[in-house]
């Protein structure tokens, strides 16, 4: 499985520990950057790593900025893209199976990095349920497209 990550400055420090979670995983890691802490702008890499998901060219993808919240946001702005906030190992589980979420979005200010590891290991190794929840993010679909439900 390729694992798109991508961050701004805020989540640069604890990319390094998602990056280990992934390789841990036995997953490609494609790194959209940013590659330093020089300040810039989140939406910029939830577009790279959100268009990768929806090209095809990764499976699913990782997000990092100061919470987590604004990178999420712009991603989940990119058709196709389900991209949830987490911050604990249940939501990380949930995330998969009952969301079926493509990417996950982390905060380096707000999330230390043992548990960052473990999100993303948790989300990695979690799969989609489907069943009752196909439906549901059938219809997540159906809102995006402009469709009534
Ligand atoms: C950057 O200072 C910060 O606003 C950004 O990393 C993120 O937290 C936004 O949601």
């Amino acid at each position: 499985m390729k694992i798109a990550i991508g961050c701004d400055h805020g989540g640069i420090v604890l990319k390094n520990s998602v990056k280990q979670a992934i390789a841990d995983s036995k997953c490609e890691i494609l790194d959209f950057g940013t590659f330093s802490d020089a300040s810039c702008d989140y939406p910029d890499f939830a577009y790279k790593v959100g268009k990768a998901i929806v090209s095809g060219e990764a499976d699913k993808g990782i997000l990092l900025c100061g919470t987590g919240i604004g990178i999420s946001i712009a991603a989940n702005k990119i058709k196709g893209i389900r991209c949830a906030h987490v911050t604990d190992l249940y939501c990380a589980q949930m995330a998969a199976e009952h969301n079926n979420a493509n990417a996950i979005a982390l905060g380096g200010r707000i999330t230390d990095s043992a548990t960052a590891y473990e999100i993303v290991k948790t989300y990695l190794a979690s799969t989609f349920a489907g069943g009752r929840h196909q439906a549901r993010v059938d219809k997540i679909a159906r809102i995006e497209n402009g469709e009534a439900l």
